[in-house]
């Protein structure tokens, strides 16, 4: 582990909220060089045609296209994000494009009123949810059993590749609101899925996760 850890606590809403409300109007120019990540996640999570995906921390909704056309021809999205202002842009885009099947919550992931008997979640650079073990629980129990779930972020990269590291330390700083955790992002979500496993990516600093609901 390259950096120290610090203390692993319940992530701090407030701080995250405050660095959406600064970087929202920017958030998908700094996001394009993550987009090949996005289409390899979403590419990963197994969605029956017609069903239901939570897009837990959505954002600005930048996974509500791949998700839509997974789920193609009738599926329905579900956005959960506290931020007001990356909702906001969220709504936007599904109100531009026409978009039937995307529903918005703005709420943490821990409290979100979501629909039970989801087939399928997914965590998309969401460090704060991912160590937060109230909102895993709560998530995962709105989820139908065998469930598939896949998770994408940042993860310190071996202690050598020193570039990767200051890449993943930058945009940590900027986005999450405790570095505690990077260093096997996953684990609380490992503790709660089946056939759990992380996939080796192309890209140094970043991981790949899925496991499906007992
Ligand atoms: C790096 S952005 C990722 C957005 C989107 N998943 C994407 O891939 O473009 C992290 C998002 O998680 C949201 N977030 C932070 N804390 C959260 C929480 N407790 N529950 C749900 N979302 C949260 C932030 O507001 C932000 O929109």
């Amino acid at each position: 582990m390259p950096f120290p850890p610090g203390r692993d606590r319940r992530p701090d809403d407030s701080v995250s909220l405050a660095q959406y409300r600064r970087r929202a109007a920017r958030y998908d120019l700094e996001l394009m060089p993550f987009e090949p990540m996005r289409r390899e996640a979403i590419a990963l999570l197994d969605v029956p045609a017609g069903g239901t995906v939570f897009d837990i921390g959505c954002g600005t909704g930048l996974s509500f296209e791949p998700l839509l056309r997974r789920l193609a021809p009738h599926g329905r999205v579900v956005g959960v994000d506290p931020s007001p202002e990356m909702l906001a842009l969220a709504r936007e885009r599904a109100r531009r494009q026409g978009w039937q099947g995307v529903e918005l919550l703005q709420a943490a992931a821990a409290s979100a009123l979501l629909p039970q008997g989801a087939d399928a979640a997914l965590f998309h650079f969401t460090h704060d949810v991912l160590r937060d073990a109230a909102a895993l629980d709560h998530v995962l129990a709105h989820l139908r059993p065998g469930a598939h779930v896949v998770a994408c972020g940042l993860q310190w990269a071996p202690f050598w590749l020193l570039p990767a590291n200051l890449f993943v330390l930058g945009a940590a700083l900027y986005s999450v609101s405790s570095l505690a955790g990077l260093e096997q992002p996953w684990t609380l979500l490992a503790k709660r899925l089946q056939s759990f496993e992380v996939r080796p990516m192309f890209w140094p600093g970043i991981y790949l996760a899925q496991g499906r609901v007992g």
